[in-house]
């Protein structure tokens, strides 16, 4: 069996900062109350105008993360691409990025939609299939534009999320390379499918002007039963994979938890037991970008030198499902 290893990150995030005095001024909210309850003091929003849906952020954190594993495009063997809502239903967003990228050498091309959990699935599914030598190197992208599924009239879900993207190179390691992916855990608990839903606009509900007329376009979600499950299955999973693989928070460099909101952040950490300044947090800048949050905060934390070679980290993901998925590394 072969063993994979992160060989280069990106990310993007949308020019335009909407703050919490702007959403101020669109719903009855205030940046007392966002920051308190979490943590988030901007987000970013995407413009069309400037190519800003899913492929198209997606093309800058790539291509970064391509250039930083010392590849070219048509090195790429396959894209994974963890996205909530795409660019369009069909074609999928991975082959509208194969075209943006540039890559010619028709490799493999798959969406994942598992929420926000969505880039750890497909990182999971990535090692998989180094592990087993199909592939050399896999670009694994989460990228997402929360903003058209936010309903801008609601003040409990529109001040929570932002658009952005993340991306990694992984690649197959040299035999005595230490960097690997030690283990994953995924899961869903499909008894609270109405906790985090978009019911509207798929092929069981597709929109009507009735549906328009009612805003029932948009996401609806129940934010304690997510807050509840979410540190719960989240803090559990990182328990599974440090017992299994004979680690304590001791051997972690670093926690990058789904940036979901810092309460969140905070309590996962605290039942994990995991020691504030070992959390990477940037959920105060971006809001929560979803399955794009833990690829965007990896890239950042690399290249502010925080994160270094040799270091053990350990993801974590909560989202729409109920999805979670946890992930342990040497990066
Ligand atoms: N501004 C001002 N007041 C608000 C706002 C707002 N933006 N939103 C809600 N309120 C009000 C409510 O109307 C309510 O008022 P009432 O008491 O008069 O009825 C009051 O604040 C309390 O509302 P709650 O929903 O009980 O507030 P809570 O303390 O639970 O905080 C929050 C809400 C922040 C959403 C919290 O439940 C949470 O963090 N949930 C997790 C949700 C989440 O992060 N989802 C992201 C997607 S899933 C994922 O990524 C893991």
């Amino acid at each position: 069996m072969y063993q994979s290893k992160i060989t280069g990150t990106g990310k993007y995030h949308p020019e335009k900062v909407l703050t919490n005095d702007d959403l101020s001024k669109m719903v009855d909210t205030s940046d007392e109350w966002i920051i308190q309850r979490t943590g988030i003091k901007e987000r970013r929003q995407s413009d069309l105008t400037k190519d800003e849906f899913p492929s198209g952020m997606a093309y800058h954190s790539a291509k970064e993360a391509i250039e930083n594993a010392g590849l070219e495009p048509n090195d790429i063997e396959m894209i994974v691409f963890s996205v909530t809502l795409p660019d369009m239903l069909f074609p999928n967003t991975a082959s509208c990025l194969q075209d943006k990228l540039g890559i010619t050498n028709k490799c493999a091309c798959i969406d994942v939609n598992a929420a926000c959990t969505g880039w750890v699935y497909g990182m999971t599914m990535a090692n998989s299939l180094i592990q087993t030598g199909v592939y050399k190197n896999i670009l694994v992208v989460g990228t997402e534009m929360t903003s058209t599924f936010n309903n801008w009239e609601d003040r409990s879900t529109c001040v929570l999320f932002g658009d952005g993207s993340g991306s990694v190179v992984l690649s197959r390691a040299d035999d005595n390379d230490t960097a690997k992916i030690y283990d994953s855990v995924l899961s869903s608990d499909s008894s609270k499918l109405d906790a985090l839903i978009l019911p509207n606009g798929g092929s069981k509900s597709p929109v009507t002007a009735e549906i328009l007329e009612k805003r029932e376009q948009y996401m609806s979600m129940d934010g304690q039963v997510i807050f509840k499950n979410a540190v719960k299955t989240m803090s559990s999973h990182c328990a599974t994979l440090l017992k299994r693989n004979n680690l304590t928070l001791d051997d972690i460099d670093w926690f990058i938890p789904h940036q979901a909101n810092l309460r969140i952040i905070e309590t996962t950490g605290q039942l994990l037991k995991c020691p504030p300044e070992k959390v990477i947090v940037n959920v105060e800048k971006y809001a929560n970008t979803s399955s794009a949050s833990i690829p965007a905060a990896l890239h950042e934390a690399v290249i502010d030198g925080r994160i270094k070679r040799g270091q053990k980290l350990l993801f974590a993901a909560f989202g729409a499902g109920l999805t979670s998925g946890a992930m342990l590394l040497e990066f």
